[in-house]
């Protein structure tokens, strides 16, 4: 996307249909006419604003996940961008709630450490479904020390959106319940308390791509970006090879050094950025990234087609960044509950027994403090913080998986598992979430208010 003026932007948030299905119109909800929306690159430490049109048939908020954002732009979930005339015919959710009609500024600072951000949609209830139609870009923020590094970068640096969609034979999305909430629709909610899952895998919006590359090193960026589907990804030659996936970085930035894994999980919300080499898979040949959770097609996500030799200079050096932050002793340590619980008209999900309520301050921080936040689950709950990276210290007692390291703003919780983060909330005053970012339980209640004094 190119800006309008240095470091400012401007997207419109609009109905497009999209050929998602090859000769089939979808009706999405887009940034920009275009699914994914556009990507916006940033350098660390320069603000951008992005002015958000809102010409959608509903309220929208826009979040940017992993942004280190004052909270006036972290998109709020009733800090509502309506379209024009709305607030005449509805009830607003929130006192405190800032609502804009029409467009939205919103600015982000971007003093923060290299990495692959994205923004969505985060409209209280209706995040899911919006998500589904349509509502995610890629916010990539790069520095001089990642680039001096020479990583596989131009067309060798893929960033790789991940989603899983359903469709209707006239190939409109087909999603459990039209524009209502699954929070409010006890019977329709019973049978997606697991999350809505799709039967067709896109990457970058595309079913099943087939990528043309060199014999050479590749950065693959991934982003899950599902509502509720896991992956666990693997790349297998013809032959039946795995080769190695070398993870460099995590949700926020890089590792401190590269460590080499056989597959990748990665679970909605969370980034991984692997280097694969593909300098032993003949000419003509292909790789596969599988996904190992998967079955039938969902266990297929893309291909590569080895189509040339070519040079590659690229490289992964053996120390990828120095100034991973160590925190001192927590002052607090406060665990949260993620699980099943019972609402007003039937079953949803709670952190500590309660639903999400705009009007609550569940959590009370002081900027500037370490904090160890116990995380207990009992189905699984990728778990996500506002403003905040934090380092993964321990799961299930033990040390943290070989996927755990760097800085990240969302984990993977097991079915079971109790894990313990370290963070340090830094950066601004204000008003900010954590959530399970399986969307749809995100708008069925787990979710609660983290206010940073
Ligand atoms: Cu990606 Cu609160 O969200
Ligand atoms: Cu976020
Ligand atoms: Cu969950």
């Amino acid at each position: 996307l190119r800006p309008v003026a240095p470091g400012r932007y401007e997207i419109t948030q609009r109905v497009a249909e999209i050929e998602v299905l090859p000769g089939i119109r979808t009706p999405m909800w887009t940034y920009d006419g275009t699914f994914p929306g556009p990507t916006i690159e940033s350098r660390r430490g320069r603000p951008v604003t992005v002015t958000h049109r809102n010409e959608l048939p509903v309220p929208t908020v826009v979040h940017l996940h992993g942004g280190r954002t004052p909270a006036a732009s972290d998109g709020y979930p009733t800090d509502l961008v309506l379209p024009p005339g709305w607030a005449d015919h509805h009830a607003m959710p929130d006192p405190r709630a800032v609502r804009s009609v029409g467009t939205r500024e919103y600015t982000f600072p971007l003093d923060q450490r290299p990495a692959l951000l994205w923004y969505h949609d985060h409209r209280m209830d209706f995040t899911a479904p919006a998500l589904w139609r349509g509502l995610a870009g890629l916010h990539i923020v790069r520095d001089d020390a990642e680039e001096a590094l020479g990583l596989p970068s131009g067309s060798r640096e893929l960033p790789l959106v991940l989603t899983d969609r359903a469709f209707a034979a006239d190939g409109t999305l087909d999603y459990p319940s039209i524009d209502a909430t699954l929070r409010h629709r006890p019977g329709v909610r019973e049978s997606f308390l697991g999350g809505v899952l799709g039967d067709v895998i896109l990457v970058n919006g595309a079913p099943w791509p087939v990528h043309e590359a060199d014999a050479a090193r590749y950065r693959l960026r991934l982003l899950n970006a599902s509502n509720a589907r896991h992956y666990e990804l693997e790349a297998v030659t013809d032959d039946g090879r795995r080769l190695p996936l070398v993870q460099v970085g995590a949700d926020q930035g890089l590792l401190a050094a590269p460590v080499t894994h056989v597959s990748v999980p990665i679970a909605p919300a969370e980034r991984y950025d692997v280097v694969v080499d593909f300098a032993g898979v003949p000419v003509g040949g292909r790789v596969r990234l599988l996904n190992k959770l998967g079955t039938g097609r969902t266990a297929e996500v893309m291909a590569f087609r080895i189509a040339r030799r070519a040079a590659d200079d690229s490289r992964v050096p053996p120390v990828l960044s120095a100034d991973l932050p160590s925190w001192g002793p927590p002052s607090r340590v406060r665990e949260f509950a993620f699980s099943a619980g019972q609402q007003a008209g039937g079953h949803g999900w709670v952190i500590g027994g309660r639903a999400f309520d705009p009007a609550r301050t569940d959590v009370t921080v002081r900027l500037g403090d370490v904090e160890v936040w116990r995380l207990v689950a009992d189905v699984h709950h990728p778990v996500h913080l506002h403003l905040a990276a934090f380092r993964v210290l321990s799961r299930g007692g033990r040390a943290p998986l070989p996927h755990d390291g760097g800085l990240k703003d969302t984990i993977s919780l097991r079915p079971g598992e109790a894990a313990e983060i370290v963070t340090r909330f830094d950066g601004y005053r204000g008003r900010y979430l954590f959530h399970c970012h399986n969307a749809e339980h995100e708008d069925m209640g787990m979710m609660a208010n983290l206010e940073v004094v």
